[in-house]
């Protein structure tokens, strides 16, 4: 019913030459059973683009500004995205909220200019490590799924993607468990029930990400909630991303 998605996040990785060479093995896998895509720097979009013609691997980026265009420099347009062949972007990355100043306001506006264009938006979530610990997780993750998702319709969720990333596990090597990834994609879910219905809830897509590997991939794309992964470190292993796509595909 919903659509599994594994999805590569490259993070500030990778020249031209070695984007086109790694997306290149990424898409020779003939095994491929799940929606995969991979969100590469900017200034590798096009050879991975032409690294990927012809295969079942969609292309994505990591970031958007919500202007159509004008004096933001540095910033990326939807629009410039799209002619490019983009097809899915990443929006509020814990890395962006953490060190560019990103806010629940600005994620908001760049997730309805990059739907306006016709782009799919991977919508990231999480909460720190202070905040699990002090027992506010569920607070903090219902405040960003009301506030990033602000205004958007039942019709642009079928272009949304939740990515819940608790950030105390990424780049850490500390993975949630299974349970603990469960239950907060299920709160999210009941969210998004919430605020869209039962229907848009039960057909959207909600990945896991956070040290996700070959070796834990399986186990948690297992729950009932998780469907599919948002994947760093190992998503620049094309052995290791192989094998997540593997257990996406078996989903
Ligand atoms: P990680 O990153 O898999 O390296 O933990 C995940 C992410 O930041 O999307």
């Amino acid at each position: 019913m919903r659509k599994i998605i594994i999805a590569g996040n490259w993070k500030m990785n990778k020249t031209p030459a070695e984007a086109r060479a790694l997306a290149a093995t990424i898409a020779a896998n003939d095994k491929i059973g799940c929606e995969v895509v991979i969100c590469t720097p900017f200034v590798d979009l096009f050879a991975a683009k032409e690294a990927i013609a012809g295969s079942k691997v969609r292309l994505g980026a990591q970031n958007v500004h919500w202007a159509e265009s004008g004096a933001f420099t540095g910033e990326i347009s939807a629009s410039m995205l799209k002619e490019v062949g983009v097809e899915y972007v990443i929006v509020g990355h814990s890395e962006r909220r953490q060190y560019f100043g990103e806010t629940d306001e600005t994620v908001n506006a760049r997730a309805k200019a990059a739907l306006a264009k016709g782009l799919k938006v991977i919508l990231c979530v999480g909460e720190s490590l202070e905040q699990r610990q002090s027992g506010v997780t569920e607070q903090v993750i219902t405040q960003q799924i009301k506030a990033d998702l602000a205004d958007l319709t039942v019709g642009n969720m079928k272009n949304v993607v939740i990515a819940y990333e608790p950030v105390w596990a990424i780049g850490t090597g500390l993975t949630a468990t299974p349970e603990q990834a469960q239950e907060v994609c299920k709160l999210i879910r009941d969210l998004l029930s919430g605020i869209f219905g039962a229907e848009t809830a039960a057909e959207t897509t909600i990945q896991y990400g956070g040290s996700m590997n070959a070796g834990n991939a399986a186990q948690l794309l297992s729950m009932p909630d998780i469907d599919g992964g948002l994947i760093g470190g190992a998503s620049l292993k094309p052995d290791d991303f192989a094998a997540i796509i593997a257990a996406g595909s078996a989903k």
